[in-house]
This record gives structure tokens, C-alpha cells and sequence, in this order.
């Protein structure tokens, strides 16, 4: 074959390689087998000294043709391959901006959280402000301010956790016996806020204060180490039980309905004299007596009661002057009532098909 046929069949071969090429990487390989350092057209350039004077030009010009040829061709298909490659990934990547977002799960109000908001609705709908109160409180906020003798069983670490320094005994309790008014604690009842306030401002106070409390207790159906509390207090001049009652009497009325009985039972307190306990007709067997009221007809939501004159006096208020009264409602009880729950630790375990059915 001469060097003419030669160089025909170069550029023939090369031509159909980078037609028939799928990728970029196809077409550097034809162009390495062309012009490479190994490549064919090399080859017969470098042979050039073996032509004769006639051939030699004529073969020079073949081969610029054919190298030119063959890398136009190249650049050509080049194009194609990069624009058909983009417009592939362009394909694959593609967003679809008309596709619905992905929801993010969105949670539900707790319970407690929805009825603690009810109760404020209702008492500032009176005119009662909104306090809030440490849940780590000092001994002298939970109990001495509150008129609770420093024998009185409730400050015992069996019914109060307390903040110990490992220092304090070897047992890990506080050493019993010894009343510290700066003693720390978790707080075991809301109560502690009335004297926050008390000590805050002058009478007249019209105030609530929601919030947690703790007890050593084993959580079971009815217990919960964890609970909450709405405390209320009024200080002002004039404050008989009467006003006490009617509070009471509107406030059990909004939040379980006019058909409930409501009754006031005598009990003891000792920042409150007199004192009471505020039942609610069991709404399952209205009154009769079943499973849930333990069959004595009535479920016990709060205690209440006239606010003591030591506990005025310790907090500075004139009890010559002023009187009040104070109310704790068990936040867990009333949602008990109203939605008949078997198991108070329902309302921990954060179930989202518990908590969304209210
Ligand atoms: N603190 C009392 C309790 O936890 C409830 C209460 C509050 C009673 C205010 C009277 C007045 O049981």
C-alpha cells in the first residue's frame, strides 16, 4: 500500500471511530491513535525522510489535510458529546419545582400545656395576672413561709427531694432534725409562689401561677413523680369565703360544664385556715359510683382555702387590714376528669397518637 493509500485509510478509520464514539473518553482514544507519540499519522511523518523529493511534499500536504480533517472532526464531536452529556445530567439532576414539599412532622400541644392555657383564659378573663415561680426552690419558700411546722411530715425526704450536697451526710439525705431555711429543693407544690408574690408587690394581688412540681413518688396509674400545679391567690380588703366559693363554683363550672355538682369538703392546710377540699361529680357514672371515682361518686380537684394570717404577716401584709384566699388545682386531675385517662403516665410518654386526639 503507498503512503497516499496509506494516509486515505488513516483518516477513513479515524473519521468512522469518532463518528461512531460515545463519550469524550472515545474520542481522546482516536486522537492518541492518530497523532499520539505512537500514533499512525505520527509514524508516517516521522518516515518522511525515507520518501523521495517528488513524494515527499505531496505526502506533507496529504498529511496536514488528514490531521486536519481528523481534528476538526474531533473538536466537532466533541461539541456534540459535551452538549448531549450535559444535556443528560441536566436530565438526571433536574428538580421538579412542581413536586409538594416534604412536610416536617410537626408535634401537638401537650394536654396539660392546653389545659393549663384554658385555665389562664379563664382567670385573666377575671382579671387575674399570670405568675411564674422557680421549680428549685429554698425550704424557707416551700414550707416555713407557708406557716408548715418544721416537724410536719411533708418536709421529710421521703416526701421532698432534696438538693443535696454529698458533703451533708454519708447516707446521701439531708441531715434529718435540722431545718435550714436555705435548705434546696425541688418544689413539691406551687404554693411557694403565693409568697414570691406576696413579697413582690402590695394587695391587691389577683394572681395565678402554673407550673411543675415534683414528689418522690413511683409512677404508676395515679402517680407521677412529675405533676403540675395552678396556684391562686387573692389578696385584698374584704375577702370573705364567699368570694372563695364563688371563684371556685365559676371557674369548675367553665371548665367541666354546668351539669357537674360541685362540692367544698373541710381539710386541713396548714398556710390555709379554713381550709377545703373542691370535688367534682364523676362525669362516668354521674355520681352513682364506679371504678373511677373509686364508687364514692366524686373526684377531688383542688384544695383551697382562706389565706392564714401568720402566712400574711410573714410576707408583710396587715392581715388586720387584708384577707385572701388561695386555691392549687391538680392540672393532671382535672385532665383525668375530663377525658377519663386510665393511666396518668399517658401524659409522659409523649405518644403522638395519645396526644393528638386532643
Ligand atoms: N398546695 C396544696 C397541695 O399541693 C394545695 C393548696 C393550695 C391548698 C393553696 C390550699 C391553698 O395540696
Amino acid at each position: 500500500m503507498s503512503v497516499i493509500d496509506e494516509l486515505g485509510a488513516i483518516r477513513e478509520r479515524a473519521l468512522a471511530r469518532i463518528a461512531d464514539a460515545t463519550d469524550l473518553k472515545g474520542l481522546d482514544e482516536v486522537r492518541v491513535a492518530v497523532s499520539g507519540r505512537k500514533g499512525e499519522l505520527t509514524a508516517i511523518l516521522h518516515g518522511m525522510g525515507a520518501l523521495s523529493a517528488e513524494e515527499r511534499p505531496q505526502v506533507g500536504k496529504l498529511a496536514n489535510e488528514v490531521r486536519a480533517a481528523v481534528e476538526g472532526a474531533l473538536a466537532a464531536r466533541r461539541e456534540e458529546l459535551a452538549a448531549s452529556e450535559l444535556r443528560q445530567r441536566m436530565a438526571a439532576e433536574a428538580v421538579d419545582v412542581t413536586l409538594p414539599g416534604r412536610r416536617a412532622p410537626l408535634g401537638h400541644e401537650h394536654l396539660i400545656n392546653s389545659i393549663i392555657e384554658e385555665m389562664e383564659d379563664f382567670f385573666c378573663g377575671i382579671g387575674y395576672t399570670v405568675m411564674d415561680g422557680p421549680r428549685v426552690e429554698t425550704e424557707y419558700y416551700n414550707f416555713t413561709a407557708l406557716n408548715t411546722p418544721p416537724d410536719h411530715p411533708s418536709r421529710s425526704a421521703r416526701d421532698t427531694f432534696y438538693v443535696v450536697d454529698e458533703s451533708e451526710g454519708a447516707d446521701g439525705l439531708p441531715t434529718t432534725g435540722v431545718i435550714g431555711e436555705s435548705n434546696v429543693l425541688l418544689r413539691t407544690q406551687t404554693s411557694g409562689v403565693q409568697v414570691h408574690a406576696m413579697e413582690a408587690g402590695e394587695p391587691p394581688i389577683y394572681m395565678i401561677a402554673p407550673g411543675t412540681v415534683f414528689r418522690p413518688d413511683q409512677a404508676d396509674p395515679n402517680h407521677l413523680p412529675q405533676f403540675h400545679q395552678v396556684e391562686g391567690l387573692v389578696v385584698d380588703k374584704g375577702i370573705t369565703f364567699g368570694d372563695l366559693k364563688g371563684t371556685l363554683d365559676a371557674f369548675s363550672r367553665e371548665m367541666f360544664g354546668q351539669d357537674r355538682q360541685i362540692r367544698y369538703r373541710p381539710h386541713f392546710f396548714p398556710f390555709t385556715e379554713p381550709s377545703c377540699e373542691v370535688d367534682v361529680s364523676c362525669g362516668v357514672c354521674h355520681g352513682k359510683g364506679c371504678r373511677f371515682c373509686k364508687n364514692t361518686g366524686w373526684l377531688e380537684i383542688l384544695g383551697a382555702g382562706m389565706v392564714d394570717p401568720n402566712v400574711l404577716r410573714m410576707s408583710g401584709i396587715d392581715p388586720e387590714v387584708y384577707s385572701g384566699f388561695a386555691f392549687g388545682i391538680g392540672v393532671e386531675r382535672v385532665a383525668c376528669l375530663r377525658y377519663d385517662l386510665p393511666d396518668l403516665r399517658m401524659l409522659v410518654q409523649g405518644d403522638m397518637r395519645f396526644l393528638r386526639q386532643f
